[in-house]
């Protein structure tokens, strides 16, 4: 049986905007972060506390952090690599903090190197006193596992690795762990083959998927993880997104098209599908573009033919 209700995590004003080649006002980030609370999105990836020589874009972290009028019951999530992003997160008063924060490593040891500038056993001892200090300030912690599926240097990734990875950082006090296809080569056998391993060191309501759609496959493997029980996912306000370090990576499945499949299958996730539409139609006007999402183009087109 498939699970009655998802949680969805939006990660477009961090994922979706870390990416983009023009400067973003963190004005219309934290619009976009109000229109997705309004659209009953209840955690959201607001920016990354990383620096801001590899990741301009995420430079005004701390302006787009104290923008937001926060929603009781919103999870508000910050990427922090080390200790030195957690005590920038840290800086404001405490109702300024994150309520959550995220480590992230890689089941590929060449892309970590890329992305964080380390292998995977230095990731580790940088994590660890950053979830020690999350945890002991009350602040939950996730753990992204990057290229469980495929790494843009070293090809198809082994499930071993990814278990190897997830289980190092059960042992340093991550309390939830994100099964990432980074690439977004995975096919749905091979996602269940890596989520499986996720499961063997978390239960199940600390497993979630991060996918992105390059290859087109996402919602097929969101439905392979439902088949799993798996009930927590990333996505993307319209489809936005991509890593500066795995590069002809697209963004993550769009939230749009994972909250109309939900809904079609009856699944509640708390999202309104048509708030959420104008948040990503927001967004891509802000930036110029059409939204990735087929859902949000077919509503936006259906709107304009009524209104005509
Ligand atoms: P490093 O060079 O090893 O760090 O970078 P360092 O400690 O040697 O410091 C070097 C410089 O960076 C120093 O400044 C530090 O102060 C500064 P300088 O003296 O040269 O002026 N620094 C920082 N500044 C601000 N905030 C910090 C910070 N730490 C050091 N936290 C580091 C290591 C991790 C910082 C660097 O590699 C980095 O920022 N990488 C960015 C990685 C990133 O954001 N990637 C995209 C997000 S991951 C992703 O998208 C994947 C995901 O979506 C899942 C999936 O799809 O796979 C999560
Ligand atoms: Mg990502």
């Amino acid at each position: 049986m498939l699970p009655s209700r998802v949680t969805l995590l939006d990660v477009g004003p961090r994922d979706g905007l870390q990416n983009e080649p023009a400067p973003v006002p963190a004005a219309d980030k934290i619009e976009l972060v109000h229109r997705l609370q309004a659209a009953g999105l209840r955690e959201i990836e607001v920016t990354s506390f990383v620096s801001p020589k590899w990741v301009p874009q995420m430079a005004d972290n701390a302006q787009v952090m104290a923008g937001i009028a926060r929603r009781p019951g919103v999870r508000y999530s910050v990427l922090t690599p080390n200790l030195k992003g957690l005590e920038a997160a840290m800086t404001p008063a405490r109702e300024r903090w994150p309520d959550e924060v995220v480590v992230f490593g890689a089941a590929s040891e060449a892309f970590s190197q890329r992305n964080i500038n380390c292998g995977i056993a230095e990731s580790i001892e940088r994590f660890a006193p950053v979830a020690e200090a999350a945890r002991a300030a009350g602040i939950k912690v996730r753990g992204a596992v990057s290229c469980a599926l495929a790494c843009p240097y070293e090809g198809e990734t082994d499930p071993d690795r990814v278990e190897f990875v997830v289980r190092l950082m059960r042992e340093i006090g991550v309390q939830h762990v994100g099964v990432a296809d980074t690439l977004g080569t995975g096919t749905p056998r091979r996602v269940q083959a890596a989520m499986e391993r996720a499961l063997k060191h978390y239960p199940i309501d600390e497993v979630s998927g991060h996918f992105h759609d390059t290859y087109g496959q996402a919602l097929a493997n969101i439905y392979a993880c439902l088949e799993l029980g798996i009930h927590r996912f990333d996505a993307s306000v319209a489809g936005l997104g991509g890593c500066p370090y795995a590069k002809g990576a697209t963004g993550n499945v769009a939230t749009e098209d994972v909250v109309f499949m939900l809904q079609g299958l009856n699944i509640e996730t708390g999202v309104e599908l048509d708030a959420l539409v104008d948040a990503a139609a927001f967004i891509s006007g802000k930036l110029s573009i059409k939204p990735v999402s087929r859902v949000a183009n077919a509503v936006l087109a259906r709107r304009a033919a009524a209104a005509t």
